[in-house]
C-alpha cells in the first residue's frame, strides 16, 4: 500500500459513482485542472445506489477505496450525492487520500444564495438522509428545502431513454410536482441528472434557474489542491483511466464518449 506521505502532486485524482453519473462532475473538473491524471470508477453492477442501504454503500465504497489506495490516488471525489449524503461521515479520515464529498461542497455554495425556497431533485437515499437541508442549515437557516426523489431518472439516463414519450411523461410529472412548491432554484442533486438537463430545461423553461454541483466542486478542488501544494505540474500530460465494475468494452467506450461530449 502507498502511504499518504508517498503521494505526490502527480498522483491521480479518483472519481467514483454508481455508473456514468459522476462523469458530469469529472467533465467539469477536467476543464479546470487539465494537467491532472484521473481515474473514473463506475460501479454499474451496483447501480442504483439511491435504493441501497447504508451497509451496502459502505461495503461497495470500501472495495473501491482500497483499490484507489493501491493506485496511489492523492484525492478521491465522491462524485455521487448518495454516498456523500449517507456514508461520508463514516468513511472520512479512514483512507490515505483526501476525500471530497459533493453534497457538502455544494451545500456550502447553496447556503450563500439569497433565496427562501430551494428545490432538490435527488435519489431516495439522498432525500431521506436530509443531507442537503442539514448541510445548508449549518450556514444559513433561512432557506426552506423541498426534496423530491425521482428513482426512474437514473435508469432513463443509464439506458439513454430520456426521450421516450412515456419517460418524458414521468419526468414532466416529477417536475410539475416540484414546481408546485414554487422553488426559486432547483438543484440536480444526483450526478446522473445533468445528462437529462436538456429535457428538464425544456419543461421548466426560464421560470426557475437550474443548478448542478459540477462547477462548484471543480472550483473547490482547484482551490484546495492548490493551497495544499498538490496541483500537478505535468503540463498537458494528464490522462484519464476508466474502470467499470461490469468491465465490458462497451461500458468503458460509453464512458470515454460521454466524458468528451458537451454536458
Ligand atoms: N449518481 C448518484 C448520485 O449522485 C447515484 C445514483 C444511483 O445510482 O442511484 O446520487
Amino acid at each position: 500500500m502507498i502511504t499518504s506521505n508517498k503521494l505526490n502532486s502527480d498522483s491521480p485524482i479518483a472519481f467514483f459513482d454508481s455508473g456514468i453519473g459522476g462523469l458530469t462532475v469529472l467533465n467539469k473538473v477536467k476543464k479546470v485542472l487539465p494537467d491532472e491524471s484521473f481515474i473514473y470508477y463506475g460501479d454499474t453492477v451496483h447501480m442504483p445506489y439511491g435504493e441501497k442501504t447504508k451497509e451496502q454503500l459502505l461495503e461497495y465504497s470500501d472495495n473501491i477505496f482500497r483499490f484507489f489506495e493501491e493506485k496511489g490516488c492523492k484525492a478521491v471525489v465522491m462524485a455521487c450525492n448518495t454516498t456523500s449524503s449517507v456514508i461520508y461521515n463514516d468513511v472520512a479520515g479512514k483512507y490515505n487520500f483526501k476525500l471530497y464529498p459533493i453534497v457538502q461542497s455544494v451545500a456550502e455554495v447553496l447556503s450563500g444564495l439569497n433565496i427562501k425556497r430551494l428545490g432538490i431533485f435527488a435519489t431516495r437515499a439522498t432525500i431521506e438522509s436530509k443531507a442537503y437541508s442539514k448541510n445548508i442549515a449549518r450556514y444559513n437557516q433561512n432557506i426552506e428545502v423541498f426534496g423530491q426523489f425521482c428513482p426512474d431518472w437514473v435508469h432513463f439516463v443509464e439506458e439513454n431513454s430520456m426521450d421516450k414519450p412515456e419517460n418524458i411523461k414521468i419526468i414532466k410529472a416529477d417536475l410539475d410536482k416540484m414546481l408546485a412548491n414554487e422553488p426559486e432554484r432547483i438543484v440536480l442533486g444526483c450526478t446522473h441528472y445533468p445528462f437529462a438537463r436538456g429535457m428538464i430545461s425544456q419543461v421548466v423553461g426560464d421560470k426557475v434557474a437550474i443548478f448542478d454541483g459540477g462547477n462548484g466542486t471543480a472550483r473547490e478542488m482547484k482551490r484546495r489542491l492548490s493551497s495544499a501544494g498538490k496541483l500537478s505540474d505535468a503540463e498537458g500530460k494528464g490522462k484519464v483511466e476508466f474502470i467499470n465494475s461490469r468491465n465490458t468494452a462497451e461500458e468503458l467506450e460509453l464512458c470515454r464518449y460521454l466524458l468528451n461530449r458537451k454536458i
